[in-house]
């Protein structure tokens, strides 16, 4: 079945169309750029509104089709900025009643370990799922995909652009400290944050933004900032390995794709016996399509859902989800 899926859970408006065996027929994916500042979730929303419509009509002409062979859309129900979801959400309950199909809300978080199982060839991963909004550390456990360690504050995402802005090097930083911290050879004092299995970033990025003021070069900060965030990254992530005996970890949000985290990834999983899987990055990155392909494994599981269903969950917690499909 083609079915047709819509990503807006934050600054990314993603539509996307897969058929039954998880082709990629289309992906297009356009992000939000805020024109100075952070990201506010309404003006993010009123972007994705403003373009939905031609985006709709772009993923399908080119996936070549035509609206009439879409069999069942799909949209992100959460967890996400309440202004972004309801607009994903507006925009599906729309194709769903005009074109008569059916319409399934799913979680933004299990779409990226479930397009990773789908395209990557991994079979049971602990997902290492780290993103602008998100920082994750997921897996399947006795029925459901659980959640093992996450921030206790913001996304490392988040912190690298509210860096990348106090230290003057743009918004959507991340791509920009990894070229940096390239150029960095001296290990910065920051402080380790990991809390159990939990983790914090806020007080890495005042640490930072404080190293800086002392005159410290930006090359440095960024490296050093890189190498403690994702050591804390490592250990969790292994350490949920180690718990739950898995020996797959997969890599998925926007700071996955980021090279030195998944060397770091890549070599503690070697040095366990374990393997990593990284989706291609526009399947890595918030997208349409694995929002498609888990609505369609989920429909295809038996999963139906009224218009009142589809109400979005700005908390929908990935241990919320029954896992019928697996
Ligand atoms: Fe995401």
């Amino acid at each position: 079945m083609i079915t047709l899926g819509i990503e807006g859970t934050a600054h990314t408006l993603g539509i996307g169309i897969t058929d039954g065996e998880c082709n990629v027929l289309s992906n297009v994916i356009n992000m939000y750029k805020p024109p100075e500042g952070g990201l506010h979730p309404r003006e993010a929303a009123n972007h994705h509104a403003d373009i939905v419509a031609e985006t709709i009509q772009k993923a399908v002409s080119d996936a070549g089709i035509s609206l009439k062979d879409i069999g069942l859309v799909a949209f992100s129900k959460g967890p996400g900025m309440g202004p972004c979801l309801r607009v994903a959400a507006t925009a599906a309950r729309a194709l769903s009643v005009k074109l008569s199909i059916p319409i399934v809300g799913v979680n933004h978080c299990v779409a990226h370990v479930e397009i990773g199982n789908a395209t990557t060839g991994c079979n049971d991963p602990v997902l290492l799922y780290a993103s602008g909004g998100n920082t994750q550390i997921i897996a399947f456990a006795n029925g459901k995909y659980r959640i093992f360690g996450e921030t206790l504050d913001i996304g490392i995402g988040n912190m690298f652009d509210k860096l990348g802005r106090e230290l003057g090097i743009g918004y959507y930083a991340g791509p920009a400290i990894e070229k940096l911290a390239r150029e960095g050879d001296k290990l910065l004092d920051l402080p380790y944050s990991v809390k159990g299995m939990d983790m914090a970033f806020s007080g890495i990025m005042t640490a930072a933004v404080s190293l800086s003021k002392k005159g410290h070069r930006l090359e440095d900060i960024a490296h050093s900032v890189q190498e403690t965030c994702f050591a804390m990254l490592a250990e969790v992530t292994e350490r949920a390995m180690a718990h739950i005996g898995k020996d797959e970890v997969l890599m998925g949000g926007g700071v996955a794709q980021n090279m030195r985290l998944r060397n770091m990834i890549e070599s503690m999983a070697e040095d366990r016996g374990a393997k990593m899987f990284a989706p291609q990055p526009r399947l890595c990155i918030d997208n349409g399509a694995m929002i498609a392909w888990l609505g369609h494994v989920m429909y295809d599981s038996g999963i139906r859902m009224s218009m009142d269903d589809t109400k979005v969950d700005q908390k929908f917690r990935t241990d919320e989800v029954d896992v019928t499909w697996r």
